[in-house]
């Protein structure tokens, strides 16, 4: 008998480099996809997976009570792994309303269904948040599980609050969850407004390359495939009621990537007047409340759970637009 879970938000840049992860380590697994396909889900992202007997989709919206009680039932599912968020900090500062409905509303009424459901049964309901719920770092330090939430952007508070919605259902319910906080994710199939994509689509078209205010901020880059490996563990060997960061130990400056892509970009395909990448940066007004710098310890699932990065930024990236240069347009 295999065992059904569901994945929300599969058809996402994460859970679709999660899924076929998933399904090639596991075959004793079938997975519900449950995506609303909102602009930044395509169905394209999965067509590795679409014909595999192990995978489902479904179209809908995690705010929909109704729905998910149904694929509880027809489906007799035995655990969540819930990526389905809105995801994009400078869309959350132009229409926050979006980000409360699918990240908080979405989040309970997805582990409220879950909790009835179950009955009680220990199946493990797993979370997947972010970095960004605390809030920004000075020159030193690195945010530890227990580094206190100060989340800045409509965004973070709103996976701030899911996650204290999660913890609260462990602690009220007994029920089995576990969070995972992860850095900055870059690889395939990340939808096109994200840093790394922007740089390298707009490099190739000849646009200008924008680059927030100084171009100093920090982040923390943590290449998608480790973060599925991640995933995976604490799904399976997280303890209930635990929190578990995931980065991959590569802080980077904004500016620095985007040289670094230019660079590369100038190897593998070089411009046809043959001038250098870089010519096309461009500064433009940083995003209000940026925050400056994020940083992951992550000890505690290297320690607990045996979870390492394989890639470090150099070997990630040039993974990531020898992708691009391959599927760019398809
Ligand atoms: N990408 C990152 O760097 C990063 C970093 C930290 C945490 N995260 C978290 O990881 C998760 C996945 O991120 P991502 O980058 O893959 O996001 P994404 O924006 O690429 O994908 C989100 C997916 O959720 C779906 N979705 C949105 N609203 C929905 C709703 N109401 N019902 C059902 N489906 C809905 C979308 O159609 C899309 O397929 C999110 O929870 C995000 O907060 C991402």
């Amino acid at each position: 008998m295999k065992k059904n879970i569901l994945v929300t938000g599969g058809s996402g840049f994460i859970g679709s480099n999660f899924i076929p992860h998933f399904l090639s380590k596991h075959p004793d697994y079938r997975i519900i996809n449950l995506d609303k396909l909102t602009y930044a889900g395509n169905p394209k992202n999965l067509k590795e997976v679409e014909t595999n007997p192990q995978y489902t989709f479904i179209h809908g919206d995690i705010c929909d009570r109704i729905l998910l009680e149904k694929i509880f039932m027809e489906h007799d599912i035995q655990g969540v792994i819930h990526f389905a968020a809105e995801s994009h900090v400078d869309n959350s500062i132009t229409g926050p309303g979006e980000f409360i409905r699918t990240n908080v509303t979405g989040t309970f009424t997805l582990i409220d269904v879950a909790r009835i459901s179950w009955k009680g049964k220990p199946h493990r309901f797993h979370h997947i948040s972010t970095d960004e719920v605390y809030g920004t770092l000075g020159e030193s330090g690195l945010f530890k599980e227990t580094t206190p939430y100060a989340p800045n952007s409509p965004y973070s508070a709103s996976k701030a609050s899911s996650d204290l919605i999660v913890r609260a259902y462990h602690h009220t319910y007994g029920m089995n969850v576990v969070t995972t906080n992860c850095s900055n994710n870059y690889g395939p199939k990340q939808h096109d407004e994200k840093l790394i994509p922007t740089i390298i689509r707009k490099a190739l078209t000849g646009e200008k390359i924008p680059v927030y205010g100084d171009g100093k901020n920090i982040r923390d880059w943590l290449y998608v495939e480790d973060h599925c490996t991640g995933i995976d563990l604490a799904f399976h060997k997280g303890v209930s009621g635990e929190t578990y960061n995931i980065g991959g130990r590569n802080e980077k400056v904004n500016i620095d990537i985007v040289k670094e892509i230019c660079s590369i970009l100038d190897e593998k395909k070089p411009r046809s007047d043959k001038k250098p990448y870089s010519e096309q940066i461009s500064f433009v007004t940083d995003r209000p409340g940026h925050d400056r710098r994020y940083a992951i310890d992550a000890t505690k699932i290297e320690n607990e759970l045996g979870w390492k990065a394989s890639e470090n930024f150099t070997t990630g990236i040039h993974k990531t637009i020898q992708w691009y240069l391959e599927n760019t347009g398809k």
